[in-house]
């Protein structure tokens, strides 16, 4: 059972304080943080909160760390690659450190969940001041101050209190996109993935809160809002009454705008028909899936403990492509899983060739410790591994191409993001989620268009204005 609290009146009076502190120890004008975000949209919407408690403190925010009072990482331990990047990273803020000893530097995130990762940053990287995990981002406030003033190393970690805390500031990265998360944690337990154990249990937001955050977040202004959660199809587990995700969407789709509503991620043992027939029923939730299958091989996916078959995977897919005729589906899969055979990937190509994903995220399998997979038995080289996985690319990219060139001549409603590499070009997105090109100008960044589609370019589509 989750239990919801407010961001408590203590941690308000240390932002105040803080700000006082700052007032006097910033190196510039105003006290400038610099944050760096890894991983997935749960960490941007992580930072985000953590912005918002700064920007209360009164920081504003730099993109270069040389000019900052405070630097902090947000990092991920998803695959051994990810936190490679970030032990480079916080290695390179050594010199300096050295040259503006006041600089206070910070980490915080999933690896900071792991002990063996806050044993390694206590030994080998003394100039980070203070670590935290994701169970204590609500205090954040009281252990950015105790280390301002204290000036010793401060590591929190590991206080799964199951709890929800509302009442923290979001200062959102986009004007017109923007992450809404529903849910933290995970109980799936599949046997590759490190989240439930840096995530910790499974709890809900309220709806009436998530609901009111959306209609905020519309009257603002966002044209494109994702729900997120490790797997939103089992949200509202520990509420009572108990709410469905499907319900959810229908309660946000009701709220007036112009404006898309995603979700991710979906997990297909819990990808229910409902779900599918409110997308089909619904006024502005994009017609975008974004299913994991991770394997096509039942002998894998058993292994992965994902508690649904090939059968099952595909039922839902066609239930879904029967009841939303434009819907486009991607997905995350893994290659060269402990034991996967050929003949096991195999199985995962002709999975991929039978959906017809528009994209894919395609990961080769990396062992996390602490989780089941890092104990199996793994015999396949990684040069066997890479072969697999190039492999899967080319088919994949085969796909995409395809599904792309199907909709040259087609008009789109296209999401304006931003200006494109080349000169006077615009990049925007479909309701489907895939990446349109086209001339404008500037001033309809933020803006919905109507865009025709005039040539496919692999998984990128060229278009041009239709509704000057
Ligand atoms: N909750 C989401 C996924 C979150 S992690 C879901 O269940 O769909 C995002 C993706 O990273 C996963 O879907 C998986 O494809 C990949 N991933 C997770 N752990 C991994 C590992 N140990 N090695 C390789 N890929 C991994
Ligand atoms: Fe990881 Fe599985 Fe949970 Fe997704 S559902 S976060 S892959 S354990
Ligand atoms: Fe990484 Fe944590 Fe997300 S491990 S993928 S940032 S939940």
């Amino acid at each position: 059972m989750s239990e919801t609290v407010k961001m408590s009146e203590a941690q308000t009076e240390y932002l105040n304080l803080v700000a006082e502190l700052m007032t006097i120890r910033k190196r510039g004008d105003v006290p400038l943080a610099y944050i760096r975000t890894y991983g997935c949209q749960q960490n941007v919407a992580d930072s985000e909160r953590i912005k918002g408690m700064l920007h209360e403190a009164g920081y504003s925010f730099t993109e270069t760390p040389e000019d900052a009072d405070f630097i902090l990482f947000n990092t991920c331990a998803v695959r051994e690659h990810a936190e490679d990047r970030v032990f480079g990273n916080v290695g390179a803020l050594k010199n300096l450190k050295r040259r503006h000893p006041q600089i206070l530097i910070a980490l915080c995130g999933c690896m900071m969940e792991q002990e063996h990762v806050a044993k390694r940053i206590r030994e080998s990287f003394p100039f980070v001041g203070l670590v935290f995990g994701t169970h204590c981002m609500h205090e954040f406030p009281e252990l950015l101050y105790k280390s301002l003033v204290d000036g010793s190393r401060i590591f929190v970690r590991d206080n799964d209190d199951r709890l929800v805390h509302e009442g923290i500031p979001a200062f959102r990265d986009g004007s017109f996109k923007g992450w809404l998360p529903i849910m933290y944690g995970c109980d799936n337990f599949c046997t590759y993935c490190i989240v439930p154990y840096v995530r910790g249990r499974e709890r809900s937001r309220k709806p009436d809160i998530i609901i009111e955050e959306a209609r905020d977040m519309i009257a603002r202004g966002y044209k494109d809002i994702t729900l997120l959660g490790q797997n939103v199809n089992s949200y509202g587990k520990g509420l009572d009454p108990r709410p469905t995700f499907a319900g959810l969407l229908r309660e946000i789709d009701k709220i007036d705008g112009d404006y898309w509503l995603r979700f991710m991620t979906s997990h297909p043992k819990d990808c229910t028909r409902e779900l599918i027939d409110t997308i089909a029923g619904s006024r502005h939730i994009s017609l975008h899936l974004h299913l994991p299958f991770q394997s096509g091989s039942d002998r894998v996916l058993k292994a992965m403990n994902r508690r649904y078959d090939r059968a099952k995977y595909l039922d839902i897919v066609n239930y879904a492509k029967e009841k939303i005729p434009d819907v486009s589906l991607t997905s995350d899969v893994i290659v060269g899983f402990p034991g996967e055979t050929r003949e096991d990937f195999e199985q995962t190509l002709s999975l991929i060739r039978e959906v017809g994903f528009t994209s894919l995220f395609t990961f080769i399998y990396s062992p996390r410790k602490g989780t089941p997979a890092a104990e199996m038995d793994d015999p396949v080289s990684d040069e066997e591994k890479g072969r697999w996985f190039r492999e899967l690319l080319a088919v994949q990219e085969e796909i995409a191409a395809e599904r792309c060139a199907s909709m040259v001549g087609m008009i789109e409603k296209v999401l304006v993001e931003e200006k494109a590499k080349q000169d006077g070009r615009l990049c925007g997105r479909t309701s489907g989620n895939i990446i349109v090109e086209f001339s404008g100008d500037d001033s309809l960044i933020g803006t919905f268009r109507n865009v025709k589609i005039t040539q496919a370019r692999n998984w990128i589509l060229n278009g041009e204005l239709a509704d000057q």
